[in-house]
C-alpha cells in the first residue's frame, strides 16, 4: 500500500490539500522540508511574497534542498550548487528538474498543499 504524491499534472487522480502549519514558521528567504505522505516536499518563502513546493532532495546527488539559498526565485542546491527555478523546477545548470507542487496560504495563514494521488494503493 503506497500513497503516491503525485505531479498535479496527472490527469484523473484526486487532488488532496495537505496543511502543513503557519507559513511563519519558514523564515522569508528560506525553505523548509516537510514530509507529506512520505514524500519530502521543500516550502520556499520567497521576499516576494511567493510560496513554492519543490521537491527537497536534489536529483543530481540528493542534497538537501531546503537547505539550499534562494537568490531571487532561483535555489542553489548547497553540496554542488546546482541551480533551480523555484517557480518550475527546471535546472538552469543542466540538472533534471525537481518535482513541483501547487502550494496556497489559507486565510488563516496556513501553508496548503495540493497533491495528487494515483489510485494505486491497495
Ligand atoms: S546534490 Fe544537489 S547539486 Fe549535487
Amino acid at each position: 500500500m503506497t500513497a503516491i504524491l503525485g505531479n498535479p499534472s496527472e490527469p484523473d487522480a484526486a487532488e488532496r490539500a495537505h496543511h502543513l502549519g503557519p507559513l511563519d514558521q519558514i523564515p522569508v528567504g528560506e525553505g523548509r522540508a516537510f514530509g507529506v505522505d512520505g514524500v519530502q516536499v521543500a516550502v520556499f518563502r520567497l521576499r516576494s511574497g511567493a510560496v513554492h513546493a519543490v521537491s527537497a532532495v536534489c536529483p543530481h546527488k540528493g542534497g538537501p534542498i531546503a537547505d539550499g539559498q534562494v537568490d531571487g526565485a532561483i535555489v542553489l542546491c548547497p553540496l554542488h550548487m546546482n541551480a533551480f527555478e523555484l517557480s518550475t523546477g527546471c535546472s538552469t545548470t543542466g540538472q533534471q528538474p525537481l518535482a513541483t507542487w501547487r502550494v496556497d496560504v489559507d486565510g488563516s495563514g496556513e501553508i496548503v498543499l495540493y497533491a495528487t494521488h494515483s489510485h494505486s494503493q491497495s
